[in-house]
């Protein structure tokens, strides 16, 4: 049976407002390449790559073979003591992409589950190497790391925390966020200020005693938050100031690698490398769920010693390097680079700058803010209805204009195919236009 509004309880749908949605469910029956087949046959196209996720398209010929063909073939294998065949090829590709001395990777099922892989990789090194007094995590206001209480402990999105308070992982601080409209409002590409913000972390590594301090964990973008690229020079300060300290510093590319900033991570976007990158989404073009985190050569070094016969790291999923997901991954590999995915990529991003920023001077707009293939449209809220507006708009892009446009309360946040069409991303924009004027 379709879903409808009358069968649609059983459902407890994620980060949805669920009793406003199943008054009028927004379901999705099929998609192929950039558009959705909603439940009542139209197209509708998707102005986010799914969630971030399938920068490449939808149903990708390429990819969809690759899962047909894996699941015939070996569905599963156990995964500790045992591994598939393509786990380690998809390991040694995904490797290959990471800027210079990165070497190993750990598989996880989603971007939580790397996060959360990261911070006990980040503390288990420490311990390795007889420095176990390296237990503090150092996070981001308004930064997202996923819900799992690592990530949500590290995270410093207020409504993501608020209930959970109490239970919070102990030993994490934050550093101040760089959201600054007063500032950087309408800044195209990195905003000019905020590169002392960095300067918390030299603030909290005083406070501490730098060598108490594991980790440091940022998003090299904010995503969630609602696209907050970093103030020039910020990130470059971060991984100076981690390495006076000996921190690690960890960037959270779930949204950011592959090809969504025009390379393969915002690392080598960026010129700063992490000691370790965690991934997920673009690795399967979010065809079958999948992460991984990404080490530099002395991360992992550090922990194989000691007997051969012992684990060296007490962690894994059941579903870590699920053949299946590791056959996607393989298969978006390839389209990645048989089609030029992360060039087209880059040459895209000023087209999509020039149509964001054309929204500058909208009467209802507050700030525009971009960089790579993301971008943000934040409108101001409406009074004593923060978010509102924001839901408002994407319902109405939905039914009206055919057009999935994700808002993160007043933000409307954009996540283009990385392979797009000039034309119909225009077309997307004049469309939303036109829903932003007609709101209230
Ligand atoms: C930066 C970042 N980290 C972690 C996550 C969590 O990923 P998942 O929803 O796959 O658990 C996300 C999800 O959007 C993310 O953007």
């Amino acid at each position: 049976m379709s879903a409808t509004a009358n069968n649609s309880d059983a459902y407890w749908m994620p980060y949805t407002a669920n009793r406003d949605f199943k008054k009028n469910p927004r379901i999705i029956k099929g998609a192929s390449g950039h558009y959705y087949t909603a439940a009542d046959g139209s197209k509708i196209y998707d102005m986010f790559s799914g969630l971030w996720t399938c920068g490449i398209g939808h149903c990708h010929p390429k990819i969809v073979e690759a899962v047909q063909k894996q699941v015939a073939k070996l569905d599963y294998c156990m995964s500790f003591q045992l591994s598939n065949d393509i786990a380690f090829e998809l390991a040694e590709r995904v490797v290959d992409m990471a800027p210079d001395g990165f070497t190993n990777c750990f598989f996880t099922n989603s971007g939580s589950e790397s996060v959360e892989t990261a911070l006990k990789i980040a503390l288990g090194y420490h311990r390795a190497r007889g420095e176990g007094n390296r237990t503090r995590l150092i996070g981001r206001e308004k930064g997202y790391h996923g819900v799992n209480f690592g990530g949500m402990s590290v995270g410093g999105i207020v409504p993501n925390r608020k209930i959970f308070s109490a239970n919070l992982i102990p030993g994490v601080d934050h550093l101040r966020h760089t959201y600054d409209l007063e500032k950087n409002a309408f800044s195209r590409g990195l905003p000019k200020h905020g590169l002392e913000l960095a300067d918390d972390l030299e603030r909290l590594a005083q406070l501490h005693d730098g060598s108490n301090i594991a980790a440091v964990i940022v998003e090299p973008i904010a995503g969630s938050a609602g696209v907050l690229p970093p103030p020039a020079g910020y990130l470059e300060k971060l991984r100076e100031i981690c390495d006076r300290h000996g921190i690690l510093l960890i960037f959270d590319e779930v949204i950011t690698a592959f090809g969504r900033v025009g390379k393969g991570t915002a690392a080598e976007r960026f010129g700063v490398t992490p000691d370790i990158i965690t991934t997920a989404k673009g690795l399967t073009n979010g065809v079958i769920p999948m992460g991984g985190v990404l080490v530099q050569q002395h991360v992992y070094d550090a922990f194989m010693q000691g007997p051969e016969h012992m684990v060296e790291l007490f962690h894994g999923y059941t579903y870590s390097g699920h053949p299946v997901a590791a056959a996607a991954g393989l298969a978006t590999m390839d389209v990645y680079k048989e089609e030029g995915i992360f060039e087209q990529s880059a040459e895209l991003e000023s087209t999509f700058a020039d149509i964001l920023h054309s929204f500058d001077n909208h009467e209802k707009v507050i700030d525009v803010r971009n960089f790579g293939m993301m971008g943000s449209i934040e409108l101001a809220p409406r009074e004593g209805a923060p978010g509102a507006r924001g839901l408002e708009i994407h319902k109405k892009c939905f039914w009206d204009e055919k057009l999935v446009v994700r808002n993160g309360m007043d933000a409307l946040q954009f996540s283009p195919f990385l392979n797009s069409n000039v034309d119909e991303m225009q077309a997307s924009f004049e469309g939303i236009r036109r829903v932003i004027d007609a709101v209230e």
